[in-house]
């Protein structure tokens, strides 16, 4: 009892003592600080304010407050002079911004803004989506055209139906790998489809974009700025170097070095955020015709890094340490034109064997790594309906069982390492397109529901979901991953927001990103005090952090 008293009344000290000390020490630890405020809003809360040195790789954004206060903490901005640009949907900043950073005083500026001139230029995805008229069927199909450009490029086209079908066979045919700089066909001709198969969608898009009229007849709908919890986020982003590089997966190892697979160029990519150097190590090329490109990276048991090579049919480990890569071509037999290898379930700690996947004919296939033999399963056999069906993600639980996720109608399945015995599962949300997984170390999947909005938890071994609905409309979750304090953190292809989900409230903080930001990972560092967040922006060509404040 006593204990309990004295230890409260400590507690009690120190928390008057920091509430005292603290706005002093916000103050002086400023490197730069200021207001951001326009003639529509005065104090504007939610505005991302970037500062970079012109030459360097490094960005760092810090968000408005409600009294429109903004302030980079010193010791996060080197001496020198920086180019200060902001993110309001539906403002621009009125003039060119700079402010010095000395080793002596803090800057100071205020920025004001004006009503952007060009709103649609600034909309995201999510805020196309909400904008465009349509159904629910209509927008899901448009949903599978954001992976390699934004919604954009679509809207401000002027195709006809004609025109459409065959634009929408020709994006059909392209590898995912693709960007608009950088066009790769896939080698199957199959995948594109036929003209005649896309009318409806077609006909759909002729409505929505300037085919039939010189200006758009629904009015432009934006997100709300971030308030309060979301506007506490320092944001770093890491230039690379060409902009063909696609940081698909990024992921830290044991001393804070971040790793990423290139999705579109044959390299493994490592930089290293205390020294900011980058380095490529390039991956073997086996099909010349075929496109290139990586998507998953992950670490095994004993720290080697494995990732997957797509349509050129191969897995890959590399020690980190040597730069040394040991590659596993499949095997002729399984392995033409059509195969798109991805993912790699990696506790073969168990049983010495590595699993993979092919999206190009949906077979599941295993290395046994002592003997070198594959051997092929084909579990979407046991699917009942009509299909299409295709597996997206592949992972292993702790006795290296396959577990899969299945994205063209909305499975989770399992392959049974011993027997082979193959099971599925429905998601909650019926048609839920099963995306990307992560497992803990009690085998708890947590699995991304693309199409339903939504994340599930599924208990291996009660075989039971728990399905948590996003709270923003067309988040479209890609992947997710949750921290030692319980939050999930969601990356997504919409929003360009970093989402911090409380499985407990339902609640979730979205922070901004300071530009367009395609993730594909959701890697959470839990060395931090904060869990800090890390995404690719796989447009963009930059590595990303995000690190709360609270
Ligand atoms: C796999 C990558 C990929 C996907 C997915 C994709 N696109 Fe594209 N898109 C491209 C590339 C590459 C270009 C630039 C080269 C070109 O125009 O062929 C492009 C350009 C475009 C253009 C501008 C060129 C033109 O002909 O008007 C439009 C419009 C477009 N895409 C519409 C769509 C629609 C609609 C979807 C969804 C059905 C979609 N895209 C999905 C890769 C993709």
């Amino acid at each position: 009892m006593i204990r309990h008293k004295l230890l409260s009344t400590v507690g009690a000290a120190m928390l008057v003592a920091a509430g005292f000390a603290c706005p002093a020490s916000a103050q002086q630890a400023a490197a730069i600080s200021g207001t951001v405020s326009s003639a529509e809003e005065g104090a504007m809360e939610g505005v991302i304010v970037t500062a970079k040195r012109p030459g360097s790789v490094v960005s760092v954004s810090v968000a408005s407050d409600a009294q429109g206060h903004f302030a980079f903490p010193k010791g996060r901005l080197d001496p020198g002079q920086y180019n200060l640009t902001i993110r309001a949907v539906g403002y621009e900043n009125s003039a060119a911004t700079k402010a010095d950073v000395t080793a002596e005083a803090a800057a100071t500026v205020d920025l004001k803004l004006k009503k952007s001139r060009n709103l649609a230029a600034q909309l995201n995805n999510a805020e196309w989506l909400m904008s465009i008229p349509g159904t629910v069927e209509q927008k899901d199909f448009l949903m599978d055209c954001t992976s390699c450009h934004t919604l954009e490029r679509i809207v401000r086209s002027s195709h006809d139906v004609d025109e459409w079908m065959d634009t929408i066979t020709r994006m059909k045919g392209y590898a995912p790998v693709s960007q608009t700089i950088k066009p790769q066909r896939m080698l199957d001709p199959a995948r594109a489809g036929k003209p005649e198969q896309y009318r409806k969608a077609a006909e759909y898009l002729a409505t929505i974009n300037l085919s039939a009229t010189d200006h758009w007849d629904y009015p432009l709908k934006t997100m709300p700025r971030p308030k309060g919890a979301a506007t506490k986020a320092i944001v770093t982003e890491y230039q690379l170097p060409r902009p063909t590089i696609e940081p698909h997966d990024v992921i830290l190892d044991k001393d804070g070095v971040v790793w990423y697979s290139n999705f579109g160029e044959m390299f493994i990519g490592k930089f290293d955020t205390k020294t900011l150097q980058h380095t490529e190590y390039p991956v073997k090329q086996y099909k010349p015709d075929a496109p290139v490109g990586i998507l998953d990276i992950e670490f095994d048991k004993n720290g080697k890094l494995w990732f997957d090579t797509m349509y050129q049919g191969a897995l890959g480990e590399m020690d980190t340490k040597t730069g040394e890569m040991k590659m596993h071509p499949v095997p002729e037999q399984w392995n033409d034109f059509r195969s798109q290898l991805n993912f790699v379930g990696l506790r073969h700690d168990v049983d010495g064997k590595v699993w993979t996947k092919d999206v190009g004919t949906n077979n599941v296939l295993r290395l046994d790594l002592a003997t070198d033999k594959w051997e092929m399963f084909h579990p979407t056999d046991k699917l009942a309906g009509a299909g299409p069906f295709g597996i997206y993600q592949l992972i292993s639980d702790s006795r290296n069982n396959a577990w899969l996720a299945e994205f063209g109608d909305g499975h989770l399945g399992k392959i049974d390492a011993r027997t082979g015995e193959v099971k599925w599962f429905n998601t909650p949300t019926a048609h839920g397109r099963a995306r990307r997984m992560a497992i803990d170390d009690h085998d708890n999947i947590l699995l991304t529901l693309y199409r339903a909005n939504a994340v599930t938890v599924f208990d291996t071994k009660e075989e039971k979901f728990t399905e948590y609905k996003l709270p923003t409309e067309y988040t479209a979750p890609y992947r997710a991953a949750q921290d030692k304090n319980g939050d999930i953190w969601v990356s997504n292809m919409t929003t360009d927001r970093a989402v911090r989900f409380n499985p407990g409230t339902g609640k979730s903080t979205e922070y901004l990103m300071p530009t367009e930001t395609n993730m594909r990972s959701a890697f959470v560092d839990n060395t931090t005090a904060i869990p800090t967040f890390w995404v690719g922006s796989n447009h963009t060509a930059s590595l990303v952090k995000v690190e709360p404040l609270e």
